[in-house]
C-alpha cells in the first residue's frame, strides 16, 4: 500500500538538498534601503516588491510602533467576531475612497483577497482567467463552482472567442494588473470593452499596481485613464503599501456580500493592529509623496537601458512602464548559475523558473524600489556585466530565447 510520505518524499528531498545556488528559503537581514545582509555580506536587493521603499520608512514603521504598543500583537479571532478595530474600520474607508470604490474589505494577506472572490464564481457561472494570472487567482477560481475558461495571456482574441461561444451564463473576467514576473500591463482598454460587450464583470487584481500606477498611484484604471474599467479590485498591502494585508474593493453590496459568505475572511484571525495601521501610514505617503513613483520609474528605465546595452534581453523595448526588469535566461539551469554569479557580485535577484514562468522561459527578475540610489544601479549593471561576461551570456543571440 503506498504510503503518502514516502510517495511524495523523493522528489522534495531532491529539491531540498540539491546542491546548488539556492536560490530560494534564502534566510537574509535588513541592512537598510534597498540592501540586505546574506550569510553577513551586505548586498543589493532587487527581489522585493518594496516598490515605494515604504517597509523601512520611519513614519510607517513609527505607526505600526503605535499600533503595536496601544492594541498588542493580535486581534486573536476573526473580522467577524473579535478582529475588528476602529483602525481596520478607518483603512477600509481610506482604501475604498482611494481606488473611488463605494466599499472593500482589508483580509489578512492579498492571498485571501484573492481567494475572498470564491462565493461570486457559482456553479452555471463562467471565469474567464488570463494564464498568467498569479497562484493566488488561480486558487480561488478552484475553490469555486463555476467553470473556468483559460485565455492566452493578453491574449484578447482568444478572449473573445472564449466570450462569444458562451451565452446565457453569468460572465467574469479576471486578470492581474500587472504582471509580475515579466512587468507587462493588462490590456485593460480591451478588456473593459469585452466586458461590455459580453455582459460580462471585470475583476483585476491589483497586486503590483495599485500604489504605484496612475498619476495618483490608483493603478491601471487611473494609468489607462479608464477609471470606471473595473467591477471589482482585489490587492495586496505587501508591496506598495510595505506592510502585509489584502483589499478587495466595489459596489457596497457586493463587499457586503463577501464579509459574510467569503470564507477566507470570516474564518480567519484579522491583519494584525501594527500592519493595519502601518499600511495606513503608507497610504498617507502614497496620496502625498507622487515623486516616490516618478523616481523608481527612472530608475527602472535607466537600468532597462544599461541592461540591453550591455546585450541582454529585456523584453520588449521602451513599452515597459513598471519598476519591473526581467532578463530573459531561458534555460532554468543556466539561469540558476546566472543567478549566483550576479550574488557573488553582489546583489541579490529572484530568479523566475517554470511553474511561475512557462517551461523554457527560466528569467532573473528585477524590481527597483524608489529607495534605490544611483550607485545601486551602477552596481547592478556592473554585477551583471561581470557574471554574464563569465557566463557567456551577453551577446542577445546567445540568450535569445524569444
Ligand atoms: C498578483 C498577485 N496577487 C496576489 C498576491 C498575494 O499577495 P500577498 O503576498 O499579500 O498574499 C501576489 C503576491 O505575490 C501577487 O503577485
Amino acid at each position: 500500500m503506498a504510503d503518502i510520505f514516502a510517495k511524495h518524499l523523493p522528489p522534495l528531498a531532491r529539491a531540498m538538498t540539491e546542491a546548488g545556488p539556492r536560490p530560494f528559503y534564502r534566510p537574509m537581514a535588513t541592512a537598510g534601503d534597498g540592501e540586505v545582509l546574506v550569510d553577513g555580506v551586505r548586498v543589493v536587493m532587487t527581489a522585493c516588491n518594496d516598490y515605494l521603499g515604504l517597509s523601512g520608512d520611519p513614519r510607517v514603521r513609527a505607526a505600526a510602533a503605535r499600533a503595536l504598543d496601544r492594541y498588542g500583537t493580535s486581534c486573536s479571532g476573526s473580522r467577524l467576531v473579535c478582529g475588528t478595530l476602529p483602525l481596520h474600520e478607518e483603512l477600509e474607508a481610506r482604501l475604498a475612497a482611494f481606488l473611488g470604490r463605494e466599499a472593500a474589505i482589508v483580509t489578512t494577506t492579498g492571498f485571501q483577497a484573492n481567494l475572498a472572490l470564491t462565493p461570486l464564481f457559482g456553479r452555471g457561472d463562467l471565469v474567464f482567467s488570463d494564464m498568467a494570472n498569479h497562484a493566488s487567482m488561480v486558487d480561488a477560481i478552484r475553490l469555486g463552482a463555476a467553470e473556468k475558461r483559460l485565455y492566452r495571456h493578453s491574449d484578447m482574441a482568444d478572449l473573445e472567442r472564449q466570450l462569444t461561444a458562451d451565452t446565457g451564463a453569468a460572465k467574469v473576467i479576471v486578470t492581474d494588473g500587472l504582471f509580475s514576473m515579466e512587468g507587462d500591463l493588462c490590456r485593460l482598454p480591451e478588456l473593459t470593452a469585452l466586458a461590455r460587450r459580453h455582459g460580462a464583470r471585470l475583476v483585476v487584481d491589483g497586486a503590483h499596481d495599485i500604489g504605484l500606477l496612475g498619476a495618483h498611484g490608483r493603478g491601471v484604471a487611473e494609468h489607462f485613464g479608464l477609471p470606471d474599467a473595473v467591477d471589482l479590485y482585489t490587492g495586496t498591502l505587501s508591496k506598495c503599501f510595505g506592510s502585509v494585508g489584502g483589499v478587495l474593493a466595489g459596489p457596497a453590496d457586493i463587499v457586503g456580500y463577501l464579509r459574510y459568505s467569503a470564507r477566507p475572511v470570516i474564518f480567519t484571525a484579522s491583519m494584525p493592529p501594527a500592519t493595519v495601521a502601518a499600511a495606513l501610514a503608507a497610504l498617507d505617503i502614497i496620496e502625498t509623496e507622487p515623486e516616490r513613483r516618478t523616481r523608481v520609474f527612472e530608475l527602472a528605465r535607466r537600468l532597462e537601458g544599461g541592461l540591453r546595452a550591455l546585450g541582454f534581453d529585456t523584453g520588449d523595448a521602451g513599452e515597459s512602464v513598471t519598476p519591473i526588469v526581467p532578463v530573459h535566461i531561458g534555460d532554468a539551469e543556466l539561469c540558476g548559475r546566472m543567478w549566483k554569479e550576479v550574488l557573488d557580485e553582489g546583489v541579490f535577484t529572484h530568479a523566475v523558473v517554470a511553474p511561475a514562468v512557462p517551461m523554457g522561459r527560466a528569467l532573473i527578475r528585477l524590481s527597483l524600489q524608489a529607495t534605490h540610489t544611483d550607485d545601486h544601479i551602477a552596481r547592478i549593471l556592473d554585477a551583471f556585466a561581470a557574471a554574464g561576461h563569465r557566463l557567456g551570456l551577453r551577446d542577445r543571440e546567445a540568450v535569445g530565447v524569444r
